[in-house]
């Protein structure tokens, strides 16, 4: 009888739900809901890597703006220019904010960690700091003596004898260059190199940043299906959790050597330095917890992109020896081959930046750029988004979209000849764009620029054999390459005299 009781219920209850449906469809209009979407988990059967491609299906057939749902959350992805824009300007503070990521809460103490903080004051100081401190023109001018230094160690190092070429691991030689560029900035000293270099340190270092990024992975899927915590994934939390031991103690160390040497000169003032120096005056607000928050961002966000930009960028060169040549020629005629390139020429090189914008637009760094999410309701293409919601703009889509660019699958430098306006009407936007758009642009470029330009100009570059460079993405959250690129290098004759004096 009970059981009876219980069926009715349960066929009431059916039917109330599907009429309801029918009875008050879609009152806000809210965006198409994209493909079938399961109880419980939603879309996330989407999840499977890489996300970027898969989302990119999705709007082909569901359109540029689509509501999914990740499990537990509600996810806008949009992937026009036109959807773009108006997230990053109509509602640009709406989507200011980040949505909390168990990533976030492991890695960053909650909220010290500026690319994950949610948008309010403090995230608003972290962003006037390091803007004041390390990516103003001022302070960027200032640490060009440090990226001329790394670039030139490893012209250095690239050397041969006269004539003889060598093969070269160009993404170990990226990562290390953009890694000891950037402990000069935060610590004053580098990892990797002749003079110094603390290769121990360096490597678990890299060891630990491999790691935390895997199991940021991992920790995905338990981000938008809460429910997994409690079959099985837990053990994540412990492992999330020694990784964030080990890293606060490598960083803890760090500060610790500053405190015992405080570096006096204000030209050699490291940011870990100035840091300090703040924390004196307000250790409340300042805490070392703040300033590896600070020192973590920087590495996370600036170490991995910057050095796959160039392995990208090399790998497209490599595949096009015409376009190469072409950037070589550029160099030749405008810096000429009587001294070495330095990073104000780099101004002066369009066809190079031709190159630098078609490789961010092929290969962006952050294909879905960082998750935002709406603060309050907000209008999209005419659809309601409703507070909370999760916004996921495919870069990625919208860089290869076949009504916006001819062949867009094809490298060819040429089409950024004259473009500009902003972010060229949002169709071309590796770093972002509006309030939290990536503050290390500037600085990502000078090295990009500096390096490969310093490159072409000193070295004949050649692949490994007739085969094409594999071009296949990796799986990763900095969109990868697969296969580390390896290449053959030769010293220009012109410029072997320099090179044998650095
Ligand atoms: C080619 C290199 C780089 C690319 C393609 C890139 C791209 C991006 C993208 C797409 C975002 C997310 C924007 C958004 O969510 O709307 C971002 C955020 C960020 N990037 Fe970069 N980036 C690069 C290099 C760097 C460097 C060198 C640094 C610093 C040293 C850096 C620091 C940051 C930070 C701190 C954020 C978070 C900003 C915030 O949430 O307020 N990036 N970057
Ligand atoms: C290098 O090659 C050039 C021309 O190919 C030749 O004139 C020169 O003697 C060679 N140098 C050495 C050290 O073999
Ligand atoms: C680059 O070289 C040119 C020509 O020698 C010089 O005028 C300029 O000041 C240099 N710039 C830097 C940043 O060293
Ligand atoms: C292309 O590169 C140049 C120089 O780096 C930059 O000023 C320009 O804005 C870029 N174009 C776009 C659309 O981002």
């Amino acid at each position: 009888m009970e059981m009876l009781a219980f069926y009715y219920f349960l066929a009431f209850f059916l039917a109330f739900f599907l009429l309801s449906k029918q009875l008050f469809p879609n009152r806000k209009n809210l965006p198409p809901s994209g493909p079938l979407s399961f109880p419980i988990i939603g879309h996330l059967y989407l999840l499977k890597k890489p996300l970027h491609h898969n989302l990119a299906r999705v709007a082909a057939q569901y359109g540029p703006i689509v509501l999914l749902n990740f499990g537990s959350r509600r996810v806008l992805h949009v992937s026009s220019p036109s959807a773009a824009e108006e997230c990053f300007t109509t509602n640009d503070i709406v989507f200011a904010n980040r949505p909390n990521l168990l990533v976030g809460k492991y890695l960053g103490f909650d909220s010290t960690i500026l690319s994950l903080a949610s948008y309010g004051q403090h995230w608003r100081n972290l962003r006037r700091l390091t803007t004041l401190e390390i990516f103003s023109s001022t302070r960027l001018q200032m640490f060009s003596k440090i990226r001329t230094n790394e670039v030139r160690s490893l012209l250095r190092r690239l050397v041969v004898a006269e004539n003889s070429s060598k093969t070269v691991e160009m993404k170990s030689t990226f990562f290390e260059l953009t890694l000891n560029n950037m402990m000069m900035m935060i610590a004053g000293k580098r990892y990797y190199g002749d003079n110094g270099g603390d290769l121990d340190k360096a490597r678990q270092f890299q060891e630990l940043v491999e790691e935390i990024f895997g199991a940021a992975g991992a920790s995905n899927l338990v981000d938008f299906l809460p429910l997994l915590w409690w079959v099985g994934f837990n053990g994540l939390e412990k492992k999330l959790l020694r990784l964030q031991r080990k890293r606060d103690q490598f960083m803890q160390e760090l500060i610790e050597e500053h405190r015992l040497a405080r570096t006096q000169s204000k030209d050699d003032k490291s940011l870990i330095d100035v840091l300090l120096s703040l924390q004196e005056n307000d250790p409340k607000y300042y805490t070392d917890e703040i300033i590896i928050g600070i020192i973590q961002v920087l590495l996370n966000a600036g170490t991995d992109t910057t050095a796959g930009t160039m392995e990208w960028a090399m790998s497209l060169l490599l595949n096009h020896p015409e376009v190469l040549k072409k950037a070589q020629v550029e160099i030749d005629t405008i810096v000429g081959q009587d001294r070495l390139l330095n990073e104000s020429d780099v101004a002066n090189l369009p066809y190079l930046h031709c190159i630098i914008n078609e490789t961010l637009r092929l290969y962006p760094a952050g294909p879905l750029l960082i998750p935002h999410e709406s603060s309050e309701e907000c209008i999209v293409g005419g659809f309601t988004i409703p507070r909370g919601t999760m916004l996921l703009v495919n870069l990625w889509a919208i860089h290869k979209d076949p009504k916006l660019w001819e062949e867009p699958t094809k490298f060819r430098p040429e089409r950024m000849e004259g473009i500009g306006g902003v972010r060229d009407g949002y169709k071309l936007m590796p770093f972002g764009s509006g309030r939290r758009s990536c503050p290390g642009e500037g600085l990502a470029l000078r090295v990009v620029g500096l390096t490969l330009g310093s490159l072409i100009q000193c070295f004949d570059w050649e692949r490994i054999d007739e085969e094409l460079v594999d071009m296949t993405e990796g799986a990763g959250l900095t969109l990868p390459k697969a296969k580390p690129l390896e290449a053959k290098c030769k010293p220009r004759p012109a410029m072997l005299s320099f090179l044998s004096q650095l």
